[in-house]
């Protein structure tokens, strides 16, 4: 009843430890509820009850035994008991089961990226079977971010330089939303990644290299974005060179920091980029082929635009030659 009178307010509960968490949570909601119409009823009480009157003298008190020893006992033994869930809850969101499966996640300004043990690599979407716990073993190439499931009720601190850890176990299927949540720069808010929670014969797919089709928000309808998102993942094998770079450039981490029509943003629009003179920091001119472009897409530091500062991480190893050829015929049709 209490959980459904606050419908709407949490995210789903996308694994059991979301459930636990959820009870924890709201047991905390209604101690505080009760305690708050404890004391502000008595406060009102008591304002009444001993309101000024003519005449009335002020009573004298001399404490009571009775009444201090349960002001001790009673918050103290709740106090325990909420240190004791509140421990065995946080033991079970930070220690992953000894089978869980393991998946190597690399943050950089702004994406994320995923490595699986079978060789495969994504960007921005982490590929999961249902029911089964997986552990994200988690490092970054530049500063700080912050990987957060708010379905699965989880977070953690990615820190450059060091490995940490967060696991979960999908209960729902679909996509489940991540935010980077710990400032990192200018396109922060766009760090966002999916959790893609597969059951037993999408799995199956995915990993024998097969087209999975529109998958849902984890709890909701297929929607018109989903198909769309599904189609693109098409076209991007099916379409022409410059269509499936315009898959990429949507997909890969791009359109955070360089737009198509002209606007600067964080880097250099690519709108009429290619086959134009660009100048670089170092005060020398470069003209835009196919080779200027390859090298900045994956030694983006070796030669910078002047006027911009080099934060863009290398694709080097992350993108396939096939890809960067496709973005760069992409590129070339930006008139
Ligand atoms: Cu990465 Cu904020």
């Amino acid at each position: 009843m209490f959980n459904q009178a606050f419908a709407g307010t949490l995210p789903i509960q996308g694994s059991d430890v979301a459930t636990h968490w959820d009870v924890l949570y709201n047991f905390l909601l209604a101690v505080s509820a009760v305690f708050l119409v404890l004391v502000a009823g008595a406060m009102a009480q008591f304002a009444y009850k001993y309101r000024w009157k003519a005449g009335r003298k002020v009573s004298t008190f001399t404490g009571s035994h009775t009444l201090e020893a349960i002001f001790v006992a009673v918050p103290t033994v709740l106090l325990l008991v909420i240190f004791a869930w509140g421990y065995a809850l946080y033991r079970e969101q930070v220690q992953a089961p000894t089978d869980a499966m393991e998946i190597r996640v690399i943050a950089k300004q702004w994406l994320f990226q995923f490595q699986y043990d079978n060789g495969k690599s994504t960007l921005g979407e982490v590929f999961v079977p249902l029911n089964r716990p997986v552990k994200l073993i988690m490092t970054s190439e530049d500063v700080l971010h912050s990987f957060f499931i708010p379905n699965f009720r989880v977070k953690q601190d990615i820190v450059p330089g060091m490995y940490t850890s967060v696991w979960f176990e999908a209960k729902v299927p679909g996509k489940h939303q991540v935010f980077c949540t710990e400032y990192c720069g200018t396109s922060h808010s766009g760090m966002m990644a999916k959790v893609v929670a597969l059951t037993d014969q999408q799995w199956k797919d995915w990993n024998a290299g097969k087209a999975l089709g529109p998958i849902p928000e984890a709890g909701r309808e297929l929607t018109q974005l989903d198909i769309e998102a599904a189609q693109k993942v098409t076209l991007s094998q099916t379409g022409t060179l410059s269509e499936q770079g315009k898959v990429h450039y949507e997909t890969k981490g791009c359109t955070a920091c360089h737009s198509i029509d002209g606007t600067t943003k964080v880097g250099p629009t690519l709108k009429g980029l290619y086959g134009s003179k660009v100048g670089l920091t170092d005060g020398a001119t470069v003209s835009a082929d196919d080779a200027y472009l390859k090298e900045s897409i994956e030694l983006p530091m070796k030669r910078v635009v002047k006027g911009f500062q080099p934060s863009m991480p290398t694709f080097q190893g992350v993108l396939k030659e096939t890809e960067i050829n496709a973005l760069i015929a992409y590129i070339k049709s930006l008139k």
